[in-house]
């Protein structure tokens, strides 16, 4: 009897883990369902949006009918597109950043070429002067504004280490990037309340979305943005405002001192080209709401990152930590051979 007894019990207990083994096998198996159909859910919709879909509709925002679109860092690089595309699409454009015979040049060139009204207002957002936002505020009072590309930006001067980097250089990067994108929107929301519509597209960046070692502030300012940006959007989003954050690897431009575009690097035209027809598409930014990586290869890029070894991981980060000192050496070599003359 006994022994009988000892048979029932091993035979109990081995159906017992059994079951268990059953059910775990079934629970990782529903973890993998769920992982690659996720997956496969995020890749169709990455080539719909790149290939198929079409983003909003600029007249949504009253293209061609009377409003402006607000674009900081107007008057050079991808900012400039910015203002020269969306006049072309019919916004009236106010054209604001530094430098005042730039600004001028561009307002011209966009008068000569559009139908469309402009104003300019040479600001240095790094003074971060009251007086200065008064007066933006001052001159888009009286205008029916339903366009905000908070567009400007500043970045290190040369890949550097954290701690050498200049306390001048630390808070500019945050005042125009940061301070600078939360005030003139501030100034822009309560319009778009009012009108129950708009858009604010703010310029992230993949220095933001890859921690980026050697280039520290600016990627935790630009990363900065990103929290901030998806927030406003769900705040925002009853009243029927739209806001994203763009996202970009490369383009050719002052800031990136790059001057060659390819397949990764585009230039500022192609780039906001691709920006403007996909408004509302996340494009490569897939599974990041209120987010887009507009441009195709950029797009492709990040997804190819964030679908296997991640941004996170320890291999980006080392990868681009080695990638920022060679350019920093490069850099530095250039200076000293401009500083002998040579
Ligand atoms: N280019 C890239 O590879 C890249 C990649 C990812 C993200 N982004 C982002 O895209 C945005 C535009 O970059 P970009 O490459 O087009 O730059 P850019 O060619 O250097 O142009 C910058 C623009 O901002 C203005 N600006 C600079 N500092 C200013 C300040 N303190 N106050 C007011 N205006 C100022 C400049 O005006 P002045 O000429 O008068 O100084 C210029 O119009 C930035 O937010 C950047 O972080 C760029």
């Amino acid at each position: 009897m006994v022994f009988s007894s000892a048979i029932l019990d091993t035979y109990m207990s081995n159906v017992q883990s059994s079951k268990i083994v059953a059910y775990a096998s079934l629970f990782f198996a529903a973890i993998g369902v769920v992982k690659y159909v996720g997956f496969g859910l995020k890749l169709t919709n990455l080539f719909l949006q790149l290939y198929i879909l079409s983003g909003k509709n600029l007249k949504k925002y009253g293209a061609g009918k009377g409003a402006w679109a607000l674009i900081t860092g107007a008057s050079d690089g991808i900012g400039k597109e910015f203002s020269l595309q969306l006049a072309k699409k019919g916004f009236n454009v106010v054209l604001v950043s530094r430098t005042e015979s730039k600004l001028v040049d561009l307002s011209s060139e966009i008068n000569r070429k559009y139908k469309v009204e402009t104003k300019i207002l040479p600001f240095d957002f790094a003074e971060n002067k009251s007086s200065d936002y008064a007066a933006l505020a001052a001159l888009i009072e009286p205008l029916d504004v339903t366009v905000l590309i908070n567009n400007v930006g500043q970045s290190h001067s040369i890949p550097v280490p954290f701690i050498e980097v200049d306390d001048t250089e630390l808070t500019n990067i945050i005042a125009v990037n940061d301070i600078a994108t939360l005030k003139v929107t501030k100034l822009v929301i309560p319009k778009l309340i009012a009108k129950k519509m708009g858009l604010i597209l703010t310029m992230g960046s993949f220095g933001g979305l890859f921690p980026t070692p050697y280039l520290s502030v600016y990627s935790g300012s630009k990363a900065f943005l990103q929290h901030w940006s998806t927030a406003l959007a769900a705040e925002l989003k009853p009243n029927g405002i739209d806001v994203e954050l763009v996202l970009s690897y490369l383009v050719t431009s002052a800031m990136s001192k790059i001057r060659k575009s390819s397949t990764l690097i585009p230039n500022p035209k192609m780039f906001v080209a691709s920006t403007l027809s996909s408004i509302g598409l996340q494009r490569g930014a897939q599974g990041r709401t209120a987010t887009s990586t507009p441009y195709w290869s950029h797009a492709i890029f990040q997804f190819f990152v964030e679908s296997t070894v991640g941004i996170w991981s320890g291999i980006v980060s080392n990868q681009n930590l080695q990638m920022h000192i060679a350019i920093r050496k490069r850099a530095l070599k250039k200076a000293d051979r401009e500083k002998k003359g040579l």
